[in-house]
């Protein structure tokens, strides 16, 4: 896709500005993923997965747009975003329909990427994205979400 590039560098300073700006934590998160499933025309289904403080083993379905999902809790290890968070690596999968590990949200989904959002040495959540489009993503898309993710994780450092 010729103008990803355009998009993302039209996106960060948005970006940036919302997730430093004054909102509440859920405010700042809701309006990310409004923006990234409005400006990207392959992003179909942006979320955040927040690990829970009370169960460490366990992520909980935060902020989101897209269709409602029945994954709102997903124990490390299991599907995409438990393996994520159990290795603290992006997974970037152009073809769902060939993972084992995957847990199926809606048979429009064609590929996902999930990143890790690392703080203080832990996995504080995930952003997680889907799309209708096969294999849609590129070393760009890697860039400029873990640019995002650092953006979130230096809000959650940020509240102390
Ligand atoms: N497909 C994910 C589950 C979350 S949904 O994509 C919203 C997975 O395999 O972990």
């Amino acid at each position: 896709m010729a103008d990803k590039a355009k998009i993302f560098a039209g996106l960060l300073p948005e970006l940036e500005a919302t997730l430093r700006g004054g909102a509440t934590r859920d405010g700042k998160l809701q309006r990310v993923c409004d923006l990234l499933k409005a400006e990207v025309p392959y992003f179909d289904w942006v979320g955040f997965y927040i690990t829970d403080p009370e169960k460490p083993d366990d992520l909980v379905l935060g902020p989101y747009n897209g269709a409602p999902t029945e994954h709102v809790r997903i124990s490390v290890g299991t599907g995409i975003c438990g393996r994520a968070a159990q290795t603290r690596r992006m997974f970037v999968i152009q073809d769902v329909s060939k993972e084992t590990n995957y847990l199926a949200c809606n048979p429009d989904v064609k590929a996902e990427i999930v990143l890790p959002i690392l703080v203080g040495g832990g996995v504080w959540g995930e952003l997680d994205i889907d799309s209708h489009t096969p294999s849609p993503f590129s070393s760009d898309d890697g860039e400029f979400l873990g640019k995002v993710c650092s953006l979130v994780a230096e809000m959650v450092r940020n509240e102390g």
